[in-house]
């Protein structure tokens, strides 16, 4: 008689490797920020105008952005802080980050791009942040890696910390973009509820503090997508 076949149970954060290798290579050699090209150009200003009313960026803040690209978002933000800190999964947007960023740094700032390993922020040191910003990546990537990233960032994140991000609604599609590189999936666009994302930062140990909803008609028309924006603190 066979044995029942029993299945070994699967490493939730499984997935969200997975998703990190395949973003690795949209990066090495298949040119993901060539088509994208909102987010190579520092003076493309999506999403600048929600981050800045959500997180009141001032000079003594360093703003942490998870996830940083090119730098194009903490390009702006610059000015109006004390210094600027950006993690992401690859070297490649980290190099050009860094070139975009200290053409605009001034000598007292803080510029620090940081190769994280796409699930955590193990690579920074606890309080090196007093506020934080994820844009256009938390829709990437699966909930169980949201979840870990909002805890890390009660470590992160000094007393009194805050945090922004937005993520793609329920009603987005589950694909979206284009088809980068045939034998690649597309950009994933996980979807949520506004209770679902919201139990997800209170389990990490964060208070939400304000929740936006954005229709992108105007931004992306005919792709049925909108955007939850939550504000949350330490
Ligand atoms: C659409 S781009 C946005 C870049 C930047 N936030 C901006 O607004 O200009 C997404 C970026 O998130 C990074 N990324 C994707 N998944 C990530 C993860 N799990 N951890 C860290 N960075 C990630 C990608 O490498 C890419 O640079």
């Amino acid at each position: 008689m066979l044995a029942a076949r029993t299945e070994a149970p699967s490493d939730p954060m499984t997935e969200a490797r997975r998703v990190v290798e395949n973003w690795r290579r949209l990066h090495d050699g298949h040119g993901y920020f060539d088509n994208h090209a909102r987010y190579q150009d520092p003076l493309h200003d999506l999403g600048v105008a929600r981050v800045r009313d959500m997180l009141r960026p001032t000079e003594a803040d360093t703003v942490l952005e998870i996830g940083c690209g090119y730098g194009r978002l903490l390009y702006h933000l610059l000015p109006e802080v004390s210094g600027v800190v950006g993690i992401d999964l690859a070297p490649e947007p980290l190099t050009k980050a860094e070139e975009l960023l200290t053409t605009r740094k001034r000598d007292e700032q803080r510029v620090s791009l940081v190769l994280g390993d796409g699930i955590s922020l193990d690579a920074l040191e606890g309080g090196c942040a007093s506020a934080a910003v994820a844009f256009t990546v938390f829709q990437h990537m699966p909930k169980v890696a949201v979840g870990r990233y909002l805890e890390d960032l009660r470590r992160i994140l000094t007393p009194g910390g805050r945090v922004c991000f937005q993520v793609a609604d329920d009603g987005t599609p589950e694909h979206y973009g284009r088809d980068i590189c045939a034998d690649l999936p597309k950009e994933q666009a996980t979807r949520w509820s506004v209770a679902g994302i919201c139990a997800v930062v209170e389990a990490a140990g964060l208070t939400v503090q304000r929740v936006d909803r954005e229709c992108l008609e105007h931004t992306y028309p005919g792709r049925g997508m909108s955007w939850i924006w939550v504000l949350a603190t330490v």
